[in-house]
């Protein structure tokens, strides 16, 4: 009998299977030291975002919470009454993912579908969606979500935003941006933070660190400061305002102040691209969308699906627009890759 198979030590399920970067985890080791105040009160509260306005080169208001569903949520909360809609891709989180929870904490507002390739809104498609109904009848569109690295692995380009955001502009609506994989998306286009922010019309930012390296919590980055007005009162409300701030915070410390997030992110693009040239080859295979931060979506063979399922390998086969998503995350090393195709060339017979 063969001697059962050694599980892979990590996989491609998500970004979010990882552990805490060493960063981070020496971040929060240190902030657990002695007594703090609580709620948001306490210096490293105050360093996390002093590294945020530094990384972003503005003066921008920052609160930390549990998670995006909770920073999407809130946020596009903040900017809606209940009478408005939010216009987001048809394969935004905010629509498929978060089991309504913005419509929840914003009192019923609408989130209205745009579609568009690659998981990148199609500005025409704001302007279709604003001018389809402009009744009484209508939830009156108020903003515009975006989702950077996008759901289907693709970044918008600088000018990508900047055309969306003339769309928003023309009709009013402010711009939210789902910044899960924020970082994957920096890094992937090379530029600085600002250029694909503040600079390009984006109102709110929900800045992802559990999908980079740290254990939980993201921020919440208003660049139009005057959006934040009561912001801490909605966190409060919706049970978002951790005590111990201080261990959602220091982490934001350990992974900004040296450039971790970006060197983080960097190797787990550069892992997925790896991962790409490895499947490209394999005839029965096919990559479905442009692999242009650290997610790989693909096409196998149904028995390739579940051998590989069967030697252990965890993966997605339900997001996005069909085929398997293989995410990559910041210590992912190349021999998992190797592992992997070779598993899969081999159920492959290639
Ligand atoms: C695009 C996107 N936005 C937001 C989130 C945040 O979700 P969670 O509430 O699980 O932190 C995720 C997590 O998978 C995501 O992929």
């Amino acid at each position: 009998m063969n001697p059962p198979a050694v599980p892979p030590p990590r996989h491609f399920a998500s970004d979010n299977y990882a552990g805490i970067c060493p960063e981070a985890w020496a971040a929060l080791a240190e902030a657990n030291q002695g007594h703090a105040p609580g709620y948001g009160d306490d210096v490293w509260t105050q360093q996390a975002t002093d590294c945020i306005r530094d990384v972003f080169e503005t003066h921008c208001e920052v609160f930390f919470v549990f998670n995006g569903t909770a920073a999407n949520s809130l946020s596009l909360a903040s900017l809606c009454q209940s009478y408005h809609s939010i216009l987001c891709h048809e394969l935004a989180h905010v629509e498929v993912d978060e089991c309504g929870a913005p419509e929840f904490f914003s009192n019923g507002t609408k989130v209205l579908l745009v579609p568009g390739a690659d998981g990148k809104i199609d500005p025409s498609g704001i302007e279709r969606m604003v001018k389809k109904r402009t009744d009484i009848h209508y939830p009156k569109p108020r903003a515009v979500s975006l989702t950077q690295s996008t759901e289907l692995g693709t970044v918008y380009s600088p000018d990508e935003i900047k055309a969306i955001w003339a769309r928003a502009k023309s009709f009013g609506l402010k711009i939210h941006m789902d910044g899960a994989r924020f970082a994957n998306a920096v890094a992937a286009l090379g530029v600085a933070p600002k250029e694909i922010t503040w600079q390009a019309g984006v109102d709110i930012l929900c800045f992802g660190g559990t999908k980079n390296g740290i254990p939980v919590g993201d921020a919440v980055v208003f660049f139009d400061r005057d959006l934040a007005r009561e912001f801490d009162y909605r966190c409060k409300q919706g049970g978002q305002l951790a005590s111990k701030m201080r261990f959602i915070s220091a982490p934001w410390v350990g992974l900004l102040k040296d450039g971790a997030w970006l060197r983080n992110a960097t190797h787990a693009n550069r892992m997925a691209a790896y991962l790409e040239s490895g499947l490209r080859p394999l005839a029965q295979v096919k990559i479905l969308f442009p692999r242009q931060a650290n997610a790989v979506f693909a096409e196998l063979p149904r028995p390739a699906i579940d051998g590989l399922r069967a030697k252990g390998w965890r993966f997605y086969t339900f997001i996005g627009a069909g085929g398997c998503r293989l995410m990559c995350a910041w210590d992912t090393t190349e021999s998992d890759v190797d592992r992997f195709v070779a598993d899969l060339s081999g159920l492959l017979g290639a």
